[in-house]
């Protein structure tokens, strides 16, 4: 029969906030996963590591519950990980106890609840490192003015992660998800673990990098499926470890990319920086697309996509890449090589092209609504999406509201609407623009609507009842085929 050992509280620190003892770990007790290649069952007939039994998984913790830290804590307490999350923010921590989302994210809500029980929050850093075999390490890590990523919620994390690790008898692996810059696990983080713990980094406890590549809006989908899981390990046994929880937490079969820490975190900026390459690429074709009539950039990037050199995905015009990861990473890649006195040109080419497509895109309304002599205070412009994408209340480096924000300081009337992001964007953008209640409302008397973000229920608009003279501008295609209306598109040739 498997032993059951609940660690009680009084083995740990007293937090201000501590989570509720789970009644069920790990049958030896948290032993640490030094004894994982005793639960590691072989490989099977396709190669693959298999994975241990339930009750021989390791506990997780994950510090910093945030939009990425919470949606990867409820993911892996719905894999059967008895987890505990770690945050600063007690609101947060009361709500995530609670059940109840403090984060706007699909499907969250729900998972949350049904993970009650394999997943608890608390303040205090000592319990949850010693009732976790790994912690999974995801504080913001927030761009600085030369474009590189601070440490400073990070070492805050490592400071008190080191001083639990003082006091813990077995082995910990401790992960960083958090975006870093190049050359920060091995150094930064190794060294303040040491130094805080008193232990020696490969013998008494782990580090390892393992950055996601998710999108704000399907992060649950995205954490659960990945394309491939980049591990930077130190030791075999760490990578191993990680490589037995995604096989068991992911819904698809990804591959692993494993490799040294330092790989890893050239390697997270550089797939970002790439993307943002590629699509900036299309809205290169659709600049020059448009001076030429007739000429169609989504015909055109649709056909290199069939490529399979190029492929499909992200090669499609539009107003250009936002949010809170693709510019900082394609940012912090031209920063990580000017600290090693070189130029990462096509990068900072890329960012720069990106930036122009606000102002690309303002000529084009001063085109269709005739020039700069227009009286603009008598124009109406409706903005339809305002966050840095679909299904997201977003709108860090937003195109479509640093588009909104050039209009308003242009003098025209702007009324906006977006289905998520209206409050975020009242923060920023105040009494200058009228608030619609819905996309007919924002349009009702427009001389122009911009569909600036793709939300697919804009395609419900009743334009039947629409005033005949309003020009649509279509950045993103999403009308096309509605019949009937005055529609221009982006990257189209006039
Ligand atoms: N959000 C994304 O789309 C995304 C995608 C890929 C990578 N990332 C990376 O993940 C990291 C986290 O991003 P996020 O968007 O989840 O950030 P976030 O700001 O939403 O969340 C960070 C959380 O960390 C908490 N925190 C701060 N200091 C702490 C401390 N000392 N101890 C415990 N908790 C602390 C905050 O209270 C907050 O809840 C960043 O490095 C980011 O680059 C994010």
């Amino acid at each position: 029969m498997k032993k059951i050992v609940t660690v009680q509280r009084s083995e740990v620190n007293q937090g201000v906030i501590p989570a509720p003892v789970f009644t069920g770990v790990n049958s030896s007790g948290n032993p640490g996963y030094d004894k994982m290649d005793a639960r590691f069952h072989g490989h099977d007939k396709n190669g693959r590591r298999e994975l241990p039994e339930a009750e021989l998984l390791p506990n997780i913790s994950v510090v910093g519950l945030g939009k990425l830290g919470l949606c990867s804590a409820v993911c892996f307490a719905s894999k059967g990980f008895k987890v505990i999350g770690v945050d600063i923010d007690i609101d947060k921590i009361n709500k995530i106890n609670k059940g109840i989302s403090p984060i706007d994210e699909t499907g969250l809500d729900e998972l949350l609840k049904k993970v009650k029980g394999s997943l608890r929050a608390t303040s205090d850093y000592s319990e949850a490192i010693l009732r976790t075999d790994i912690t999974f390490i995801v504080v913001a890590t927030p761009s600085l003015a030369d474009g590189s990523f601070s440490n400073d919620y990070l070492e805050k994390s490592l400071h008190k992660i080191g001083s639990a690790l003082r006091k813990k008898k077995s082995y910990h692996l401790v992960v960083v998800t958090s975006t870093v810059m190049p050359q920060t696990v091995e150094t930064v983080v190794k060294f303040m673990l040491e130094k805080t713990s008193g232990k020696i980094c490969g013998k008494d406890f782990g580090i390892a990098y393992n950055p996601e590549f998710i999108a704000l809006g399907s992060v649950l989908h995205d954490f659960l499926n990945p394309d491939f899981l980049l591990i930077g390990e130190i030791s075999k046994k760490d990578g191993d470890m990680l490589e037995d929880i995604y096989n068991r937490v992911c819904e698809n079969k990804p591959r692993f990319a494993r490799m040294s820490p330092l790989n890893a975190e050239i390697t997270k900026i550089a797939l970002n920086c790439y993307v943002t390459t590629k699509i900036t690429f299309a809205n290169s074709i659709a600049a020059i697309c448009e001076k030429v009539k007739g000429a169609d950039a989504n015909v055109i990037a649709s056909a290199l996509g069939l490529d399979t050199r190029i492929g499909a995905k992200y090669i499609r015009p539009g107003l250009g890449y936002g949010g809170p990861c693709f510019p900082r990473d394609n940012v912090a890649f031209s920063a990580f090589a000017r600290r090693l006195e070189i130029k990462a040109k096509l990068a900072e080419m890329v960012d720069e092209v990106n930036r122009d497509q606000v102002t690309r895109l303002i000529k084009r309304v001063h085109e269709i609504l005739g020039g700069f002599k227009s009286d603009k205070g008598k124009i109406r412009i409706a903005v339809l999406g305002l966050s840095y994408k679909p299904n997201t209340p977003i709108i860090e480096d937003s195109q479509a509201l640093n588009i909104t924000q050039v209009l308003v300081s242009e003098g025209y009337r702007v009324s906006v609407y977006d289905p998520q992001a209206l409050e975020n964007v009242r923060g920023v953008l105040g009494d200058m623009v009228r608030y619609a209640k819905d996309a007919d409302d924002c349009i009702k008397d427009a001389d122009l609507a911009l569909i600036a973000v793709p939300w697919q229920e804009f395609k419900k608009i009743n334009f039947r009842k629409l005033s005949k003279k309003v020009i649509f501008l279509d950045c993103w295609r999403l009308l096309e085929g509605v019949k009937g209306i005055n529609i221009k598109y982006l990257g189209a040739g006039i």
